[in-house]
Formats: C-alpha cells, structure tokens, sequence
C-alpha cells in the first residue's frame, strides 16, 4: 500500500478504508511511515474530516497500537469515566470509589493536568505515599483482586496516540473532532471499560466553551464508542462557573473527602450521581436512572463510599489517615481573602479565570517538566446566586509564596460579576444535555 496515495485520497475528500487506516497507524507505530506524511494525513483530515466510520476505524487502530485490556481482562461489570476537563471538577476523585462501592469495577488511567485543567493524577499525589505510577501488572492485579484501581496512564498503552499527539501540537491539527474523539476514545477502549461515561463540559472554563461544540463532540463521541460495542452515555454539564468549592490538590482531595461523606458541594454530589446513575443502569445494578441516582446517594451517606476510598488509597500505598485528619495533607502557609468591591448578586462566576488564577499561584504547569504545589488553590466562599455586600469576602487563595499574588487576588475578584441591581440570579443549570448510545457489536 503506498502512502502518498491514501494522503492524495483524503486530501481530495475521499473515504478511507480499513486496510488504509491500519496501514497508516502501523506505520506510525512502527516508523516506517514518516512523520512529514503523518502530518500531510492529518492536515487533510483536519481539512476534509472523517465519517463515523472512518473514525471507529482509526479508534480501534490506535486502542490496539500497544498493550490493551479486554472486558473480559477486568472481569465483573467494567465502568470508565471521562471528562474533557474542568477547574475545580473533583468528580473522578469521588465517583470512582462510589462506583466500587456500588458494586462495579472500575480500574481508570487518568492523567495529569492540562492548560488551566486539573488532573486527577497530580490531585492524588497530594496524598502522602500514593502510588499513582503502577505498572499495567500491578494495576489489572489491583483491579482483578479489589475491583478498584486508579493509576497514570503509561506509555505503552496507545503508542500510536503519544505520537499523533505530539505531532498534532505543532502541525494546527490539534482541533479536528475526528482527531479529537480518536485520541479519547483509544485509551478508554484501550482501557477495556464495558460501560463507559462522558463527562462533557460547557461554558467558559471548558475545552469547547461553546454548547453546538460540545453536543457535536459528546454526539461524535457516544457514535464511535458505541461502534465499537460499549455501552455509551455522554453528559453535557456546566462549566462556566467552578465545580464545588475547591480548586487545587490537596484541597480538592479534601473536598472529596467530604462528599464522600455526604457532606460536600451540593452541585459535585449530585454530578457523581449523575454520572454513576448512567453506569449503574449499564450494568444492571439499578432498574430505574431514578433507583440509581437513590442507590448511590445511600453510600454516600452511609459510610460505604468513603471506606472504598480508604481502601483505594492504602492499596497504593498512601496514608489513609488523611481520610480522618486532612491536616496530614499539605497545606499552604497562609490564606489571603478576594473580596467584593460593590454589593449585590453574583450573576457569574468565570471558570476559565479561576483556573488560570489557580495555576498562578502554583496549582498547575505551563511547562510538562514545571513542579506543581500541591497546597495551593482557591477556595470560594461563594458562587452564582449568593450575595455579598460591599469589602465582602468572595474566596480565598491558600498561598506559600508572595510571587504572582498580587495579580492572582486581582483575577478571582474580576472572575466575579456581581450585580448591584437587586435581580435574581439563580445557578446555571447543571446537567445541560443527555445523550445515550446503542451498542453496535
Ligand atoms: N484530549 C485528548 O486526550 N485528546 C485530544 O485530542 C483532545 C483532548
Ligand atoms: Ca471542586
């Protein structure tokens, strides 16, 4: 098969075949094709898109470019969870050992933090002693053995994604939705899940701020996952203000603690719920969304939900005491009060702002090699729909160091709109869009 050809097809708005698409992530995987006809196919594919075929085709490729799971590798109901990235959005850290608790295997690789993003990853490492770098070995033991694991991605899993992606970063490629769902939807096939969750976020801290975007990208998605037989769901949930009231790693450790025990942020607890409910109704637990969303709010209050997290946390070797006593978790040397300037109603919360603002203080990387701090982070007093009066405290930034500060406070006081005029203002709505697929296999 020649290359030059299958780029020629595309390039002039062809549809590829399967032997095509297999000949190019091949060559990607093994390095015979190179990277300057890699990059020529991706330009044409950014340019002329792909079907929703094409797209199952280059996701299942790129799944088997490296080491994979199978359903059957997991064993019991296997369940994955994806978001597209939120400031602040502490629900992987509570979901996954609710899903445990339910009854559910859940063995996720996640990553690390993205732009003004989060990451799962560096929130668990704030955990003293937590092994986030299992090997797949250790990891599929882990699952099989406890039916819980949460572990970094690692490279030989998805080869053939590490290489697209780098190249997709410096050819303009990088916001292609064939490109986009191809490179999500590898590793969560690679990861074997039978059920899978789509977290997708909307509004001003998401990666797609516009609604049409994310419905094309959560549709796109749901399509192609559900070609290849797992059953799919996508939600499409607000973004433009803050997830809960934490934004940092340790402290969004600690505010998973609290929800884990039924006592954390209204709008986190109910997004868990949310999106386990999909989950559990895909394995059978429940009959009913309804009967889901009941189940899972009972181990919340009940204790099991938190005891599951204290068991994921000391089976990878971390100190499951932060669990009774969050002061074992770092903590910044002091904390420093955003406050209004005019009284009134906040009317909204900018999320994007509030992420950049986070990373200023050290939550975050603009480099892959930066050290995060895991300490710092903004903690909001309050969001959309409170009040405040005039010097009223809006946040607070939990800092250990003076550089950036200044602007950081100046940032979290402009991420808020505040309203003098005495209008209602009530909370964006949370859950925006369902969309749910039919397995195809
Ligand atoms: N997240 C991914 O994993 N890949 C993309 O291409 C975009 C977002
Ligand atoms: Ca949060």
């Amino acid at each position: 098969m020649n290359t030059v050809d299958i780029i020629r097809k595309k390039r002039d708005g062809e549809e590829l075949t399967r032997a095509e698409i297999q000949h190019w992530v091949d060559g990607i995987s093994n390095g015979s094709i190179p990277d300057y006809q890699s990059s020529a196919l991706l330009m044409a594919i950014r340019i002329q898109g792909m079907s929703d075929e094409e797209a199952a085709v280059l996701t299942d490729a790129m799944a088997h470019s490296g080491k994979l799971f199978t359903p059957q590798d997991l064993g019991g109901f296997s369940v994955d969870k994806h978001s597209t990235g939120g400031v602040g959005d502490t629900t992987t850290l509570v979901l996954i050992p609710l899903l445990a608790a339910a009854g559910l295997t859940v063995g996720k690789l996640s990553g690390r933090a993205l732009g003004h993003t989060g990451g799962t990853i560096d929130k668990l490492e704030s955990i003293p002693g937590f092994r986030t770098d299992l090997t797949l070995d250790e990891f599929l033991k882990l699952v099989r053995e406890t039916r819980l694991a949460l572990a970094d991605h690692t490279d030989d899993m998805v080869p053939a994604d590490l290489i697209l992606y780098e190249l997709r970063d410096v050819t303009a490629t990088v916001d292609s939705l064939p490109l986009i769902v191809a490179s999500i939807m590898s590793k969560k096939i690679a990861g074997g899940a039978q059920g899978i969750v789509i977290d997708v976020k909307t509004g001003a801290g998401a990666f797609l701020p516009k609604l049409e975007d994310s419905r094309r990208l959560a549709q796109s998605l749901v399509a192609i996952g559900s070609k290849l037989g797992r059953k799919m769901s996508a939600l499409i949930t607000d973004m433009s203000q803050p997830l809960g009231l934490m934004i940092g790693n340790a402290l969004e450790v600690v505010e998973a603690i609290d929800t884990l025990r039924g006592q954390g942020p209204k709008d986190l607890a109910d997004l868990c719920c949310e999106l386990g409910a999909e989950l559990l109704v895909f394995a059978g637990e429940a009959a009913t969304h309804e009967d889901a969303i009941l189940k899972l709010q009972q181990l919340l209050a009940n204790g099991q939900a938190l005891d599951s997290f204290r068991q994921l946390i000391s089976q990878q070797g971390g100190n499951s005491s932060v669990i009774d006593d969050p002061s074992l978790l770092p903590r910044a040397a002091r904390k420093v009060e955003a406050r209004a300037t005019t009284s009134g109603t906040i009317a909204s919360l900018n999320a994007l702002e509030m992420g950049r603002a986070a990373n200023l203080l050290g939550a975050g990387r603009y480099t892959k090699e930066d050290a995060i701090d895991p300490a710092v982070g903004i903690e909001l007093k309050l969001k959309v729909g409170d009040r405040v009066e005039a010097g009223g405290i809006l946040a607070w930034l939990h800092v250990n160091s003076e550089e950036h500060l200044d602007t950081a406070c100046s940032m979290v006081e402009a991420a808020y709109t505040i309203d003098p005029s005495g209008a209602q203002h009530t909370p964006p709505r949370l859950i925006v869009e369902r969309i749910v697929g039919t397995p195809e296999d």
